[in-house]
């Protein structure tokens, strides 16, 4: 099958890990991938977690080479609000010279890249490989990654290695290679206001009673100032300042500028925390978000009601020297402060994902901004991610890796979006890519053991 129908085929598969009702589709799709790696001749298996299966795979044994771990995550997020795209998300069209699908660009084109490019190595030494090569592909990413860390340290030796590749992160443009050295963390958590055991009669209780939604609304104005800065007491705490020397590099990223950022984002003007530029905010600063809220009556027309409810879903985005569960108690601590006696507050904290921050210097690294340069003829750029990859803390903690993040993610390829997209030539060049990577961490002088 050519190299695009495998992309396609791999895309057809709905794996959506966040829907209960997709849960057989992800297992479908994690099979396809076990047959896929075993037609390369790898030893591939999908091992089922309390949740969406762990599929891993290993290469022909190189003896005295260096072994790297390629991640990647087949689970995708959910496609709503599917009026938006102009094809359908799990049908994948090109138009433009980009192929269109969910997932396109997060993450199954990154997996099929490694794949492929594994594969035309393969070819090209007559059936091996220069190094051992391992993966590791999840299906629980978008939801936290819940069963990656138990899975990790229950088969430490089946996935020990030298050096683990991620390609799940941005890429600058399409020829600009891009070498991540960071990602923030995520701490979530879900406020849920409840006042009047029922919705009321807002003319009968109105005025009497605290309103669910006002108090909500109040609870979350109150987590910023007026300069933009997370207003939650201690939030700060340890966080890592920005360093000047990234300062001066970020400052001049293509497409990163204010305006440039303002333009992607689609709106009139970036709103900053005070004395940061957009580049800074997203790479290195702390965040607190609002990614839903709810209370009342959404239906047409109108309904005098005091609502007995109010919700709001709530991430924040963390830097080097924070800790996630400490933000989550921080913020508890906040706001049963400020609410009145007159509702209660559910907090339920939900998943956690630490900061990451490598040494660019690494021999591997090195050996991969080779790679790059030489595949794109031009060096790869350095920088920090706003994005969170749960996986790669957990590499680090429990099997002692670092891991080089070389992604392939455009900053318009809409991922989490209707129309998410990757260029076919970027899909090419990936798999190119893939191989100039592989030989060149093959050359890295492993210490003697
Ligand atoms: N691949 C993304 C993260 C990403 C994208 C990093 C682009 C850098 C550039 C990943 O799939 C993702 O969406 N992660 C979630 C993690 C969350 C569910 C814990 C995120 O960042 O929101
Ligand atoms: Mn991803
Ligand atoms: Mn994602």
């Amino acid at each position: 099958m050519k190299q695009l129908d495998q992309l396609t085929a791999f895309l057809r598969f709905p794996s959506i890990s966040a829907q209960k009702h997709h849960a057989e589709d992800v297992k479908d799709c994690a099979n396809w991938l076990v047959d896929k790696l075993s037609s390369l001749g790898f030893k591939a298996q999908s091992h089922s977690t309390g949740l969406h299966p762990i599929v891993t795979a290993e290469g022909p044994h190189i003896p005295g080479k260096p072994t790297v771990l390629i991640y990647g995550h087949y689970d995708v997020q959910p496609v709503d609000p599917v009026d938006e795209w102009l094809s359908e998300p799990f049908d994948p069209e090109i138009r433009d010279g980009k192929i269109y699908a969910r997932g396109v660009s997060d993450d199954k084109g990154e997996i099929m890249v490694h794949i492929l490019g594994v594969e035309e190595l393969m070819k090209q030494e007559g059936g091996t490989l220069p190094l051992n090569v391992k993966f590791i592909l999840e299906g629980e990413e978008e939801i936290g990654s819940v069963s990656l860390a138990h899975f990790l340290a229950q088969h430490r030796q089946e996935l020990s290695c030298d050096i683990i590749v991620v390609s799940d992160t941005g890429m600058i443009a399409p020829n600009l290679p891009t070498i991540s050295r960071g990602l923030r963390g995520v701490a979530g958590l879900e406020l849920i206001v409840h006042g009047p055991s029922a919705d009321l009669h807002s003319g009968l209780f109105g005025g009497a009673i605290a309103n669910p939604a006002t108090v909500l609304a109040r609870l979350l104005a109150s987590c910023h100032d007026a300069q933009g800065r997370v207003a939650v007491e201690g939030f700060y705490d340890g966080a890592s300042p920005v360093q000047n020397w990234e300062r001066s590099m970020w400052a001049n990223i293509p497409g990163m500028s204010n305006a440039d950022i303002a333009k992607l984002a689609g709106v009139q003007a970036l709103m900053t925390e005070d004395g940061y530029s957009g580049a800074e905010c997203i790479y290195a600063r702390p965040t607190l978000e609002i990614n839903g809220i709810g209370s009342g009556y959404q239906g047409e027309g109108s309904k005098t009601i005091i609502p007995s409810t109010a919700f709001a879903k709530i991430t924040c985005r963390l830097v080097p020297g924070q800790d996630g569960a400490r933000i989550q108690d921080l913020l508890e601590k906040h706001f049963r402060k400020l609410a009145p006696a007159s509702v209660t507050l559910e907090i339920k904290k939900q998943h956690l994902s630490a900061p990451y921050l490598c040494d660019p210097n690494n021999p591997f690294s090195q050996a991969a901004q080779r790679a790059l340069t030489e595949t794109f003829s031009t060096q790869p750029i350095l920088l920090r991610e706003g994005g969170s990859i749960g996986s790669v803390t957990e590499f680090k903690d429990i099997l002692g890796v670092d891991s080089l993040l070389i992604g392939l993610c455009l900053p318009d390829a809409h991922i989490h979006s209707p129309n998410e997209n990757m260029p076919v030539d970027l899909f090419y060049k990936g798999i190119e890519m893939s191989q100039a990577l592989l030989r060149s961490l093959s050359q890295v002088e492993l210490p003697q053991a």
